[in-house]
């Protein structure tokens, strides 16, 4: 088997994104341009990947930390035949062929990397182009064939005549080399009228030093389109985003109304799943077997288990809801929280950092912070764990079996026994032992007649 390493070029200055931000971490469907052209690269499982940014585009460097790939510097933004020089040097020793692929290109998948590939090896080309049919060519390198059919050079739109302007075989920037050829980068010439080094000239220097090119047509337009503009941007947001939606459909995946949820590049549904209109499922969440998500709900980073409910208008960060549990409408799950296998947590609830155990109910309007709370627990509507005391939280136990009744404060730091209760309308400032009542409000007063008195006081009927 054939070596092979990649080099993504993403030292382009993007002034047509009008954005101070480095084009290639532009985000489409919320993970930036160039971590889905290196999900793509890395299932090549390339031997080397070189990422080439620009100067003062240290931010790149954060992204591609803790990966392995190397970054090299264009020192400055002189043209894709330069920059491939910059990473070229990177590659160092590297014997093989090299896959290059530009950071502004995120929908590329990596079956037609592959195929394409597989294309180029089986020709025994030493440099091979990947090209696509499009609608509208504008902006694209033409791919021009000779009278045989073969590769004969790419003219870029701006030194395209007319003619040349009406082929609709285009360069999608994806380029198999073989790493002898790189040598030949040294050979280009500026073009003229852009004072650039394009590496789509590289197929003329190749072709008279005797290499064998050729562009091979495959995959969906859809997947080449390069992101220049925040117009752009947005589109291959959209495509991304069908894809995604279209992906998840095939594997069971239930959507009331397709175009209106977002799921995250990053996230998983499992099938039998349904989710209704306007549900966001951002990074790093993972959604269980035949749950129900309902209308303008907000997940991220968290986990989601099969058979759990989330009503409408609920937000959940950093978070797990276990089996069969049900959460919301209109609940609040902060970072830290678990809603425990056949929980429940209703309206107007407010968790952060709080465990609540299987079976367990805090069915309205409760804050529960810093709170470990046990099995088969009922916290009535209005309960508070008042956990900060202006200086510092400190937490609240609720052990199994208990029963909280309605606008209770727990003062933290306090514990509440294995089955005790706990009086409606109370305030906690000491823990409960096991098995007992606690309450502390003052004993109500009964004054018979009262009112007819003060109405009389005061001169009315
Ligand atoms: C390029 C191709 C064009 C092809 C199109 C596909 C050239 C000359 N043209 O045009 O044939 O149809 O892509 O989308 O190659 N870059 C650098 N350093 C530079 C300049 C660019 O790293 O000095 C990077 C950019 O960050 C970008 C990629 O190379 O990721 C392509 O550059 P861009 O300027 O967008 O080229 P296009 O005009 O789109
Ligand atoms: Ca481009």
């Amino acid at each position: 088997m054939k070596r092979t390493a990649c080099v993504i070029l993403a030292a382009g200055l993007g002034t047509r994104m009008k954005s101070a931000l480095p084009k290639v971490l532009h985000p489409v469907c919320g993970m930036p341009m160039l971590q889905h052209v290196l999900a793509a690269a890395s299932l090549l499982r390339p031997e080397k990947t070189v990422v080439v940014i620009g100067r003062n585009m240290e931010q790149i460097r954060a992204t591609v930390s803790g990966k392995p790939i190397t970054v090299a510097v264009q020192k400055e933004a002189k043209g894709t035949a330069d920059a491939l020089r910059s990473g070229a040097a990177a590659l160092g020793r590297f014997r093989g062929t090299v896959v290059v692929l530009a950071g502004d290109a995120p929908l590329v998948t990596a079956a037609t990397l592959r195929k394409f590939l597989q294309k180029h090896r089986k020709s025994g080309n030493h440099l091979s182009v990947l090209s696509f049919r499009a609608a509208d060519p504008r902006g694209y390198g033409r791919i021009v064939r000779n009278t045989a059919g073969s590769l004969a050079s790419i003219i870029e739109e701006k030194d395209a005549d007319a003619l040349q302007r009406r082929i609709v075989e285009v360069n999608s920037g994806v380029y198999a080399i073989e790493h002898t050829v790189l040598p030949l980068l040294g050979k280009i010439r500026k073009n003229p009228l852009k004072g650039e080094y394009y590496l789509t000239d590289l197929i003329d220097v190749a072709l008279r030093k005797g290499c064998s090119v050729d562009a091979f047509h495959i995959g969906e337009e859809a997947e080449f389109m390069g992101v220049n503009t925040a117009g752009e941007l947005q589109r291959a947001s959209l495509a991304m985003q069908r894809r995604i939606i279209a992906m998840l459909t095939d594997r069971g995946v239930h959507f009331i109304s397709p175009d209106s949820v977002f799921v995250h590049p990053t996230s998983k549904i499992g099938s039998g799943t349904t989710l209704y209109p306007h549900v966001y499922i951002d990074a790093g969440t993972s959604v269980g077997s035949n749950a129900v998500i309902y209308p303008h709900v907000r997940i991220a980073r968290s986990r989601i288990g099969d058979r759990a409910t989330v009503k409408d208008a609920t937000v959940i960060e950093d978070s797990v809801v276990r089996t069969g549990a049900v959460v919301g409408p209109f609940a609040h799950l902060r970072p830290g929280s678990v809603v425990g296998e056949a929980a429940k947590v209703g309206n107007f609830v407010e968790l952060k950092k709080a465990v609540i155990g299987k079976g367990s109910k805090a069915s309205h309007l409760s804050y529960l912070g810093d709170a470990v709370i046990g099995r088969g627990v009922n916290i009535g509507a209005g309960t508070i764990t008042c956990n900060y005391d202006g200086f510092r939280k400190s937490g609240t136990v609720i052990e199994d079996g208990v029963f909280i009744g309605s606008d209770t404060q727990l003062v933290a730091p306090v514990r509440v026994g294995r089955g005790a209760y706990v009086g409606a309308g109370s305030t906690i400032t000491k823990d409960v032992p096991g098995g007992a009542l606690a309450t502390s409000r003052s004993p109500q007063r009964v004054l018979t007649g009262w009112a007819a008195k003060r109405r009389a006081r005061q001169g009315k009927k």
